[in-house]
């Protein structure tokens, strides 16, 4: 379009449409003919605007940006974008709250999601993290229980905090998590005033074929904020939308948020006998363990043009790793390796890659996947589409191989191995110790008001691995409900 002429509207096939104010009628007054085509097919897209939305953090936002390595860390992993000072990979991130859906308000108590998608030159390397360190169960095979009883109610269709307390009164090991989400960081102020959290041990390896294991922590440059609860359920009122339109808002403005990142550094030996099992994402590895490890700057300078097109259709998966980076034995991250790809199958369908937010951006793809619904590249043209072959398709290259590792004992459903200091109690009592007195004074009354409204024998449950965390943590809420005839 030269700028004078207007545009005309067309149909999806470029038909130019003559009138999009009257549908085509038997005269004035007439039912509506079926050869209005028009019509027909502007209803039917409408009718189909909307795709599944995410099982869990259904409500999000997201921005472009990049990261920038800070140090050469080709010592520990082979990654390429992690190998040079001064490096900068391209990246997009959505943040989202957890267990509303995409309509939900911002401002609830929640973790929060914090998705990230490196394009690096060797493909998309996507870190799929909370603003948690932990979690609240240790195993994958009791997360779709654990998302239930925080959704909502099967026949009230509300949330139900005797559903939420019931599962982690059974689940002690979720003891550590909720007590952050019930202290002041359970509201963050908004995306941009919150840390992001690996929780997940992941393997690094070099060039040598040498491991070490690390987590992640990105650390907000704005400073960790939250909301107090008056304010977080005003605002959930006035503007649900309050932590998307911080984002993109700061972004219009060229206020650039950023996070400082950090690994820490496990040698590989040291994970048999740490006093922790350095696979359990419902245990931090302290700081005067493993120190943290200045490796970077992630920046969100870009605001999507198109929400849709490049938020809801983004999909992540702590699956894809890049060569350097590979899974430990966390039980949960291996649930999550089958789960993301799986429900973006579901959700955006088997060609869900070619959507360009998830499409590689420095690398290029190859393989030998062929056709299934909306194959909207040119489906490998007239190329060879099988493996061998013998027309130069591509192949494999030995030196991507995953480094093999040792296994040991019994296949079966165990539990994990428990190391020295392992319980379900003593890191979270450690977190509740370390409070502040005001913000501890918050927490239980946090926790009080929401156990108000629940089922005097799950209180009891509960109140008890309080008790076992710390006398004073169980004590305070006990009082606060005003219970005195609690046996631990
Ligand atoms: C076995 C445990 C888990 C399972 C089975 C699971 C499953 C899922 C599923 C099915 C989605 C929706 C993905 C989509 O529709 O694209 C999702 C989203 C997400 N999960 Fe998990 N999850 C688990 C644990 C975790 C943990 C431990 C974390 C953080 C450390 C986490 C962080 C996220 C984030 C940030 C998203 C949103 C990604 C986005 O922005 O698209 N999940 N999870």
């Amino acid at each position: 379009m030269n700028g004078k002429e207007k545009e005309t509207i067309t149909s999806q096939h470029g038909i130019p449409v003559g009138d999009n104010q009257n549908s085509v009628t038997a005269g004035p007054s007439g039912p509506t003919l079926l050869e209005d085509v028009y019509l027909i097919e502007k209803l039917a897209n409408f009718n189909r605007e909307r795709i599944p939305e995410r099982i869990v953090h259904a409500k999000g936002a997201g921005a472009f940006g990049y990261f920038e390595a800070k140090k050469d860390m080709s010592k520990y992993t082979k990654a390429r974008f992690l190998g040079k000072a001064g490096k900068k990979t391209p990246l997009f991130v959505r943040f989202s709250t957890v267990a509303g859906e995409k309509g939900s308000a911002d401002t609830v108590r929640d973790p929060r999601g914090f998705a990230i998608k490196f394009y690096t030159e060797d493909g998309n390397y996507d870190l799929v993290m909370n603003n948690t360190p932990v979690f609240f169960i240790r195993d994958g095979i009791k997360f779709p229980d654990f998302i239930h009883s925080q959704k909502k109610n099967p026949r009230t269709n509300t949330r139900d905090p005797n559903m939420a307390w019931d599962f982690w009164s059974h689940s002690p090991e979720s003891l550590h998590q909720v007590t952050i989400l019930f202290s002041d960081r359970g509201i963050p102020k908004d995306y941009r005033h919150m840390n992001g959290y690996s929780g997940h041990t992941f393997k690094w390896v070099n060039n040598r074929a040498e491991a070490v294991w690390v987590k992640y922590h990105f650390k907000t440059d704005q400073g960790v904020q939250n909301l107090p609860v008056e304010d977080a359920l005003r605002i959930a009122g006035e503007n649900p939308d309050y932590h998307t339109a911080d984002l993109f808002e700061s972004i219009e403005r060229g206020e650039y948020p950023s996070w400082t990142v950090y690994v820490q550094i496990m040698p590989y030996e040291d994970a048999w006998t740490y006093r922790f099992n350095p696979f359990d994402i419902t245990k931090v590895w302290p700081h005067s363990d493993y120190p943290l490890q200045e490796i970077g700057k992630l920046v969100l300078n870009k605001n999507p043009d198109n929400y849709f097109a490049e938020v809801e259709q983004s999909a992540f998966s702590p699956a894809n790793v890049v060569p350097g980076i590979e899974f430990s034995p966390d039980k949960m991250l291996q649930a999550r390796i089958f789960a993301y790809a799986d429900t973006d199958r579901y959700r955006l369908g088997v060609n869900y890659t070619s959507i360009p937010v998830n499409s590689p951006k420095n690398a290029s793809v190859s393989n030998y996947y062929r056709d299934g619904f909306m194959r909207v590249d040119d489906n490998g043209k007239g190329s060879v589409n099988y493996e061998p072959n013998s027309f130069g398709g591509p192949t494999e290259n030995m030196t991507y191989a995953r480094t093999k590792y040792g296994v040991e004992g019994h296949a079966g459903s165990t539990p994990y191995e428990k190391h020295a200091e392992d319980d379900d109690y003593t890191q979270a009592g450690n977190l509740y110790r370390m409070l502040p007195e005001d913000e501890k004074n918050r927490l239980v009354d946090n926790i009080a008001g929401d156990l108000k409204n629940v089922k005097p024998e799950i209180v009891k449950r509960q109140l008890a691995h309080f008790y076992k965390a710390d006398k004073d943590y169980g004590a305070r809420i006990a009082n606060e409900l005003k219970i005195k005839d609690l046996k631990v």
